[in-house]
C-alpha cells in the first residue's frame, strides 16, 4: 500500500514547479492533496489533471497569499473540498524578489514577506491545532539562507525567518508527534529561474560550483518532500536539509 494512503496533504503554490512536483509525488504516494495556488487557474489544472490521469486524488483551491483575507479564503477552500483535518501542510508558494540593500523599496519588502512568510505563519496558526498527531510540516526554504547572495537579500531574509519557525515549531510540536522540518532548495528548474537560464554562462557558473554538476529538477526536491512525509522520517524534526546538490561545498580551485 502506497506510504501516504488516507493521508490529506496542503502543497502551497502547487500549480507549477516544485509545488507542482510535491503534489504529484506525495499524490502518487496516496495522499488526497490539495493543490493550493495563486492566481493561475491553467497551471492550477494541469496539476491536479495529471494527478488524477496518474490515478490519485486532488482538489485546486485558489487563495493569492497577496491579499489580506487570503488564510481564510484559503481554509474556506479546504473545508469545501477536504473531508476533514490536514495531516501534512507543505508551506512552498514563495515569490523570488531581486532586492539588495540599494534596490529594494518598501512595497516590494512588504509584498515578499507576506507571501513568504505571513501566508505561512497564519496557515499553520489556523491547521496546526486540528491536525492529528504524528502530522508533518515542510518548509521550502533555500540555499540562500547559506549562501550570500546580495540581490537576493530580502527574498533571503524571508527563508531565514520560515527557517527559524521551523525550528522553533519543531520544539513546541514534538510532544504531539508533529515534525517541522525544511528543506533548502538551491538552483532548481522553474520558472523562477527562467532569467537565470537565459544565460549560459550563469548556467556554467551555477553548473562548476555545484558538486553533482547541474541544475536541480523539481523532482529531486519533491523526493526529499515524500520522505519526510513518510512514516520513516518519525524521528526527524527541526531539521534543514540541503537540497541543492552540493552548491558552494568547496573554493573553486
Ligand atoms: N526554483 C529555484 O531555483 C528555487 C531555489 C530555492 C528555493 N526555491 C523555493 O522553492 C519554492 C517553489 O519555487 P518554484 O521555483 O517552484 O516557484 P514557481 O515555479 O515560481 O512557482 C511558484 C508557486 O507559488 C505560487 N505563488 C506565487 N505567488 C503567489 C501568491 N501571491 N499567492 C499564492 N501563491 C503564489 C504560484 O502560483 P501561481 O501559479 O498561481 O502564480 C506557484 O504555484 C519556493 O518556496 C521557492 O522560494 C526555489
Amino acid at each position: 500500500m502506497p506510504s501516504l494512503t488516507g493521508k490529506t496533504a496542503l502543497v502551497t503554490g502547487a500549480s507549477r514547479g516544485i509545488g507542482r512536483a510535491i503534489a504529484q509525488r506525495l499524490a502518487a504516494e496516496g495522499a488526497l492533496v490539495a493543490v493550493h495556488y495563486g492566481t493561475n487557474d491553467a497551471a492550477a489544472k494541469e496539476t491536479t489533471d495529471s494527478i488524477e490521469r496518474a490515478g490519485g486524488r486532488a482538489v485546486a483551491i485558489r487563495a493569492d497569499f497577496e491579499t489580506p483575507d487570503a488564510v481564510d479564503v484559503l481554509f474556506q477552500g479546504l473545508a469545501t473540498h477536504l473531508p476533514g483535518p490536514l495531516d501534512i501542510v507543505v508551506n512552498n508558494a514563495a515569490i523570488g524578489h531581486s532586492g539588495s540593500l540599494e534596490s529594494a523599496t518598501e512595497a516590494d519588502f512588504d509584498r515578499v514577506f507576506a507571501v513568504n512568510v505571513r501566508a505561512p505563519f497564519f496557515l499553520l496558526q489556523r491547521a496546526v491545532p486540528h491536525m492529528p498527531d504524528g502530522g508533518r510540516v515542510i518548509n521550502i526554504s533555500s540555499s540562500v539562507t547559506r549562501i550570500a547572495v546580495s540581490h537576493e537579500l530580502v527574498y533571503g531574509m524571508t527563508k531565514g525567518a520560515l527557517d527559524i519557525m521551523g525550528r522553533t515549531l519543531a520544539y513546541t510540536l514534538g510532544r504531539r508527534g508533529i515534525t517541522v522540518n525544511s528543506v533548502a532548495a538551491g538552483v532548481t528548474d522553474t520558472d523562477m529561474i527562467a532569467m537565470l537560464k537565459a544565460i549560459p554562462e550563469a548556467v556554467a557558473g551555477i553548473n562548476a560550483a555545484t558538486a553533482l554538476g547541474r541544475i536541480g529538477e523539481p523532482a529531486d526536491i519533491a523526493g526529499i518532500v515524500a520522505f519526510l512525509a513518510s512514516d520513516d522520517a518519525r524521528w526527524v524534526t527541526g531539521h534543514l536539509v540541503d537540497a541543492t546538490g552540493g552548491m558552494s561545498l568547496g573554493l573553486p580551485i
